[in-house]
């Protein structure tokens, strides 16, 4: 069973997923670490962000233990990693790790930006998580300055903003919902009602009894 979830930054795709997997005691990939994890390697090394040697090597030699690295949550990486995803090299690479991941016995939940287009097309379910972009800026905010990061609104509704438009418009694997994703709107949703709403989404999705309408 693979469950994708996909979505634009900070539409909390992420911890929904989480959750989710632990809900059903799947395994759970954040696919965004991997190209934030190549992004903090090629910086390591001097590297371009745009380069397609520096960032396949990247890809090539990236060391999966390091992905629960926190540093790669800084807001700076999100950026960096999405310049290194328009690198149709680095995108190949990484989807043989994925398609590995996700064939894991019981299940698995990824989530991305193209997870039920390109990584796992034929997956049970698809969620697209979108919500207004003030709204996930402010999430973003709220949960970086309870880190203690030096960050304003301003910075963050822009890097999202600039963020989304280069992954809806990169010509590889562009973020866009699959055409038989369930479209989730998070904009009035606290974290538990997101949860209960894709709970009852996927239930539906997949027949088990007892699911209502959302
Ligand atoms: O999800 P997260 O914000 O950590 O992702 C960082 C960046 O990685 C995204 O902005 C996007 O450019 C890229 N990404 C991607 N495909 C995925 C997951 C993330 O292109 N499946």
């Amino acid at each position: 069973m693979i469950i994708a979830l996909d979505g634009p930054a900070a539409s909390g795709k992420g911890t929904l997923a989480k959750r989710i997997a632990d809900h059903f005691g799947f395994h759970h990939l954040d696919t965004g670490l991997l190209y934030r994890a190549i992004a903090r390697d090629v910086r390591a090394i001097d590297g371009s962000l745009d380069n397609v040697d520096d960032t396949s090597k990247a890809a090539r030699n990236l060391d999966q233990s390091t992905l629960d690295d926190p540093t790669l949550r800084h807001p700076g990486l999100g950026n960096a990693a999405s310049v290194v995803a328009q690198v149709p090299s680095v995108r190949a690479i990484l989807l043989e790790f994925q398609l590995k991941f996700a064939s894991q016995a019981p299940g698995a939940v990824l989530d991305g930006r193209d997870i039920g287009t390109i990584v796992c097309p034929e997956a049970d379910v698809k969620l697209f998580i979108v919500a207004d972009t003030k709204v996930r800026a402010e999430r973003r905010f709220l949960e970086l300055e309870k880190r203690g990061e030096a960050v304003t609104r301003e910075q963050i509704l822009e890097t999202i903003t600039e963020r989304d438009k280069r992954d809806m418009e990169r010509a590889d694997s562009p973020m866009k919902p699959a055409a038989d994703a369930l479209l989730l709107d998070t904009t009035k949703l606290g974290i538990d009602e997101t949860f209960d709403a894709a709970i009852e989404l996927i239930k539906r999705k997949i027949g088990q009894p007892g699911a209502q309408r959302y």
